[in-house]
């Protein structure tokens, strides 16, 4: 039954904040789930049907709710939930829910916190931030319609972020003449596809959001069933706990607001602090004993997970943004390279080889994509090769950052085993990770220290090592221009070297082709190379399209910027074509290229180049003297032995 828009307004008087709620934290213990599902298979109405019958809906809301019912309502007389719960008005006129939306109630023995996630594909993104916090995830199922290619997504995702309970709520079932034989099909299907998602409990609940059958109340329209309500699942389900026995602090930012004042700012994400514990500092191993701890409003003796605090040492010790502290006699492990599941949220593909900003708590550094070594069909969770992640892909990567990182396995700790990734150029988050284990080979591999040195091998030169990159269209004059200019350097007595696109084709990167993501790993390997060239003390040319700023950029910053000269050989796509020394242009018109440069591949033009040369109005001596005379000053004699 449905309840009429005349229902008396619920007595209990709402918690009105977030704050208030998780301040009563001492009295009941608290569950986060999360609710998934397609677009109609009732999520809203499920739980604005919770919320109302643990009396968490407002006056205000309640008035709101009836002029909506009647305006938007698909309720006839009755109030419609699904408008208490989809707040927003664009997603009200859509019918569907467009962001996370986190909401709150209690039950005689429980506190809930309800992760909202919508349900199409594009939002991918959203269900994992909701999953990432949830202790269980509740998946919701049109009973007419049984599982989905959707609803197996779901399951994936809930289980790679971690959660091992899942309530299948087999929903719609007033529509279905309350049929054992319906539910029973959905539930055995479902067992059997989640088996290798390692979930610890499934529970399937037939149910009618919209009737209240087995949502808080019992049903006796299906007598058949004799497991758990909604609400009774949700009241004995195990919160997720984490390892207790060490400390997580990842510091937020230093504040320093005099001289006299010092605090550490940050949330405790696992473990106890206490005024009088000793600290060490991960990266440094430096240690501490903690003098005060401070909140918003008093300095308190201890701060347990998820509180936000204010940590006084009592020494100056160097800590900085990006820090962690743990307890000395519990050390945290770091690493610079390992394994992940990723999942891609970002409609630009995540392509092997590029790199990315990674934020892993508070900790922030750059993270290549080393090897995708499978995609996930999320159909069958078989495992496909690929080199590129497209949105919503899940994918068991390989990372390898700039500097070594706390961390742990994701299934350790959620604080210390995920992390975003974020692209350099837009800034915008693309994808979420979750760390399975460290390479070995971080650990096993050192840095030799060697005795001669880049600087010792350019005073015997006589000269400085460089790297000088030419980028432009296929036929722009880039081979043509570095070998003229390699010329001219080596009349002068300097020592060079090329490397030209179509040569390493046939040699080191035989294996790669003209994908963006074969483009990205040669200009990765390109960059390594000249790197090591430039540093046995060579002046290095490189002639290769390069058509991604993304990797000018990261070889730029491999090489560092103050040994790199970035050269644009700007000449016109039509006379590039015109041109067609090799005939590519043509073969492509012909369509037998599929991914010809300037064509049907991005060439992205560069924005701050360090010389642009005029391939086509300048004469080839002319530029040659230019990009001479740049380099002879940049790259003057050591011991004015060569020019
Ligand atoms: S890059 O894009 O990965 O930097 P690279 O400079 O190594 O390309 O190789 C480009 C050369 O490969 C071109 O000069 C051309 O001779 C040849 N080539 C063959 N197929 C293509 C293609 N589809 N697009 C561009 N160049 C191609």
């Amino acid at each position: 039954m449905a309840i009429s828009r005349t229902a008396p307004r619920p007595p209990e008087q709402p918690i009105d904040s977030i704050e208030a709620f998780l301040a009563r934290q001492d009295k009941q213990d608290l569950l986060r789930f999360i609710t998934c599902g397609s677009v109609d298979d009732g999520k809203s109405t499920l739980i604005g049907r919770l919320l109302w019958d643990a009396q968490q809906v407002f006056e205000d809301q309640i008035a709101a709710l009836r002029a909506d019912s009647i305006r938007f309502g698909t309720q006839g007389d009755d109030m419609d939930f699904a408008l208490l719960v989809d707040g927003l008005s664009a997603e009200r006129e859509q019918g569907i829910t467009i962001d996370v939306a986190y909401r709150f109630f209690m039950s005689a023995r429980r506190r809930f916190i309800v992760a909202d996630t919508p349900g199409h594909e594009q939002y991918t993104r959203n269900m994992a931030t909701g999953a990432s916090t949830a202790d269980l995830a509740v998946l919701l199922v049109d009973a007419r319609k049984g599982l989905l290619s959707q609803t197996r997504r779901h399951a994936c995702i809930v289980s790679l972020m971690g959660l091992k309970q899942v309530v299948l709520a087999i929903n719609k079932m007033d529509l279905t003449g309350y049929r054992q034989d319906v539910y029973r099909n959905i539930q055995t299907s479902f067992d059997s596809f989640a088996k290798p998602l390692g979930f610890s409990s499934v529970t399937a609940i037939p149910m009618s959001a919209l009737h209240g059958e087995n949502v808080t109340r019992r049903s006796t329209l299906m007598p058949w069933y004799t497991g758990p309500t909604l609400i009774g699942c949700l009241e004995t389900a195990q919160p997720f706990r984490e390892t207790n026995d060490r400390l997580v602090f990842p510091v937020q930012w230093v504040n320093r607001p005099d001289a006299n004042f010092r605090g550490l700012c940050g949330t405790v994400a696992e473990g106890e602090l206490k005024c009088g514990d000793t600290i060490r500092v991960v990266a440094s191993g430096q240690q501490a004993k903690v003098a005060q701890i401070v909140t918003m409003n008093a300095s308190v003796n201890a701060a347990t997970r998820s509180n936000p605090v204010t940590v006084c040492l009592d020494r100056e010790i160097d800590v900085s943004r990006g820090d962690v502290l743990a307890f000395p006699d519990s050390p945290l492990e770091t690493t610079d390279q390992f394994e992940a599941t990723i999942v891609w949220m970002s409609n630009e593909p995540g392509l092997n080889g590029r790199s990315y900003e990674i934020k892993l708590a508070t900790q922030w550094g750059i993270a290549s994509l080393t090897a995708i070594k499978y995609r996930l069909d999320i159909d069958t969770l078989a495992k496909q090769a690929a080199r590129s992640m497209a949105l919503n892909d899940i994918a068991v990567c390989n990372l390898a950052i700039n500097r070594p990182l706390v961390f742990d396995a994701y299934e350790r700790s959620r604080t210390l085993g995920s992390f975003i990734l974020v692209d350099r150029q837009s800034h915008a988050t693309v994808a979420a990770g979750m760390i399975r284990h460290s390479l070995r080979r971080a650990q096993n591999i050192h840095r030799q220290d060697l005795t001669i040195t880049r600087s010792r091998r350019e005073h015997l030169n006589g000269h400085r090592a460089r790297v000088i990159w030419f980028t432009g269209l296929s036929g722009s004059g880039k081979s043509t221009l570095a070998n003229a200019l390699e010329c001219a350097l080596h009349d002068r007595g300097l020592r060079t070297y090329i490397l030209d696109g179509d040569n390493i084709r046939q040699g080191l990167n035989k294996d790669l082709g003209f994908t963006d993501a074969d483009r990205v790993e040669n200009i990765r390997r390109i960059a390594e190379v000249a790197r090591l060239m430039m540093d046995a003390g060579l002046i290095v040319l490189t002639a290769f399209i390069s058509p991604f700023r993304r990797e000018r950029e990261m070889a730029r910053e491999l090489i560092g910027h103050e040994n790199f000269l970035e050269v644009y050989v700007n000449t016109p796509l039509e006379i590039c074509e015109k041109r067609d020394p090799k005939g590519l242009y043509r073969k492509a018109r012909d369509g037998k290229i599929p991914n010809m440069t300037g064509l049907n591949s991005a060439y992205e033009t560069p924005e701050h180049p360090d010389c642009i040369a005029d391939g086509a109005n300048e004469s080839l001596q002319d530029v040659v003297d230019t990009l001479l005379t740049r380099v002879l000053a940049e790259a003057p004699a050591k011991n004015g032995a060569a020019h």
